[in-house]
């Protein structure tokens, strides 16, 4: 009947779909990953396979008119955005009423387009936001792996106290001593050595050319580079780019059986597909997942889902802020867009905040400080389905994000009051504002361990039926997130291979 039939299917190519693929590709078991996004390998007519960020172009968004930056004003001009054709491009953002959401699209997922910051959380942090998780198991066996898989790497201090791209770095460290606050050295995948050789002009630039959000055309050990080169080494492990998963269902013998959409890169559609396995894995991140339940859910294909499909998201706290710098005190026309230093207040009993030294590298001196706070923001939003779209959309308002500004400004202003300093308040689009609170690089929740899943990632209501990704984790963890992904999905995949797939 044209269905096509596999053991395993993986839905996204994001950090959970990359670690459930390799484990299972290395217990034998014949995987296909559905990826809604392209495989990002082929140059284009310029040469690289990502566009630049400062000249963005079709293949920086997914399929928008016009691009949407972060940072999309300078002096309340919107500077860096850029008419484009709708495509297939690498990074989307998700507009919700209130909140709008940036991920990764294309093999990869998040990793393509994220900052490749590695930080695992606070012990004591992790313990309380999942405490019925093993913390000990995590960070003596599963912390190390997911760091060494992800080939993280640490920046030579010599280099980094020397270098004119870490100058603003280190500008924003003094001033942050002046307020009494500590700094640390944040860990990456982006391969260190390489932006050396950046700098010395042995290697073609890419951290040091401005690119990041848009992708990097080299430096960068995306998960193409690590997981999934290696899930694809093990023979057993197929990948289907620009094919999306739309519905899904269980069959009488509980097999499931997908619905996917092909289409070209200009979203023409080419093929509608019937797809079933026996173990289904949802790493399609925290709204492509709760997406795909919750569609499920309530049209009535999965009935026995919980209602705790669509519960317990957050954005992580996140907050960007920028300062403007006195003008002897330039932060250069050189940055890195690599972060590698971070304000660390996370212990501050108040508004515990851990605030990234953010680069602002614009090829000119602008002296700006520019800093992405992750707070601790006990809000969470919820998704409710949307019969009208098909969609899931996000029950988050505005001012769910107060007490998340108010942690960063605390931290903030202390900056400001001990270097007799300012806010930017130019940078976040046309209103005059210092603190971007209405979009987040972090989106966390929505099927969350232990509640919407059993303590394993196991489908509360269905056998072989797993979520693998951010939307286990309960909207905030304290610190970038994907180590945290990447390692819980170790952990649980784990105990799934054992006790549900290879078992007798
Ligand atoms: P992830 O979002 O990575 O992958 C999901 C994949 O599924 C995507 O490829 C998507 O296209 C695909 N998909 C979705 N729905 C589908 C469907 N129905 N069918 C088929 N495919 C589907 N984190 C960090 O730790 N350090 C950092 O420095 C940064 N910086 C950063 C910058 C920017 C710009 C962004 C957007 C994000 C970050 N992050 C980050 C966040 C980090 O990238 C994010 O937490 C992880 O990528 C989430 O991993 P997941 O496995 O949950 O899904």
């Amino acid at each position: 009947d044209g269905t096509a039939f596999v053991p395993a299917v993986v839905i996204g190519t994001g950090y959970g779909a990359a670690v459930s693929a390799l484990r299972l590709g290395e217990a034998g078991v014949r995987t296909v990953m559905l990826e809604m996004g392209q495989l990002w390998n082929q140059p284009g007519p310029d040469g690289n396979v990502f566009a630049g960020m400062l000249k963005p172009d079709k293949r920086s968004s997914w399929f928008k008119n016009r691009t949407e930056a972060p940072l999309g004003s300078f002096l309340w001009l919107d500077l860096a955005n850029r008419d484009i054709d709708p495509y297939a491009g690498v990074l989307d953002r998700v507009n919700f009423d209130q909140m709008s959401v940036y991920v990764g699209r294309g093999v990869g997922g998040g990793s393509l387009v994220n900052g490749g910051m590695a930080v695992a959380p606070k012990r004591s942090y992790f313990e309380e936001v999942l405490p019925r998780v093993d913390s000990a198991e995590m960070y003596d066996r599963y912390f190390p792996r997911a760091n060494s898989m992800l080939r993280v790497n640490h920046i030579d201090n010599g280099w980094f106290e020397s270098t004119e791209w870490y100058k603003f770095a280190r500008v924003s460290r003094d001033q942050a001593q002046k307020a009494g606050l500590g700094t640390v050295h944040v860990p990456n995948v982006y391969d260190f050595d390489h932006m050396r050789r950046e700098a010395a002009g042995e290697a073609p630039r890419s951290a040091l050319a401005g690119e990041v959000i848009y992708g990097n055309n080299h430096g960068k050990q995306s998960l193409d580079k690590t997981y999934l080169a290696a899930a694809l080494g093990t023979g057993k492990v197929t990948i289907e780019t620009l094919h999306q998963a739309r519905t899904i269902r269980q069959q009488k013998d509980g097999t499931y059986l997908l619905t996917v959409e092909q289409r070209d890169a200009d979203g023409r559609l080419l093929a509608t597909k019937e797809i079933s396995c026996r173990h289904l894995f949802l790493g399609a991140g925290s709204l492509g997942s709760t997406e795909l339940l919750l569609r499920a859910r309530e049209t009535g294909t999965l009935p026995n889902l919980s209602s705790e499909i669509g519960a317990g998201w957050g954005p992580n706290g996140n907050i960007m802020t920028a300062r403007a710098n006195h003008v002897w005190n330039p932060t250069g026309a050189n940055q890195s867009s690599i972060p590698a230093l971070g304000i660390d207040d996370w212990d501050n009993p108040q508004n515990p905040v851990f605030a990234e030294i953010a680069p602002m590298p614009a090829g000119l001196e602008t002296w700006v400080s520019l800093y992405l706070a992750i707070t601790k923001n006990p809000e969470r939003g919820t998704f409710a389905y949307d019969a009208a779209t098909d969609r899931a959309a996000l029950r988050w308002t505005r001012d769910q994000n107060t007490p998340a500004v108010n942690a960063a400004k605390s931290l903030f202003d202390r900056i400001n009051r001990a270097n007799t300093t300012m806010y930017r308040y130019d940078l976040f689009g046309k209103q005059v504002k210092a603190f971007s609170d209405d979009f987040t690089y972090h989106p966390l929740g929505g099927c969350v361990l232990g509640r919407a899943t059993d303590d394993y990632g196991r489908v509360k209501g269905y056998k072989n039926l797993y979520v693998t990704d951010g939307s286990l984790i309960p909207g905030s963890i304290g610190v970038n997130p994907f180590v945290t992904i990447t390692a819980l999905a170790e952990r649980n995949i784990e105990r799934v291979i054992r006790q549900d797939v290879t078992a007798p």
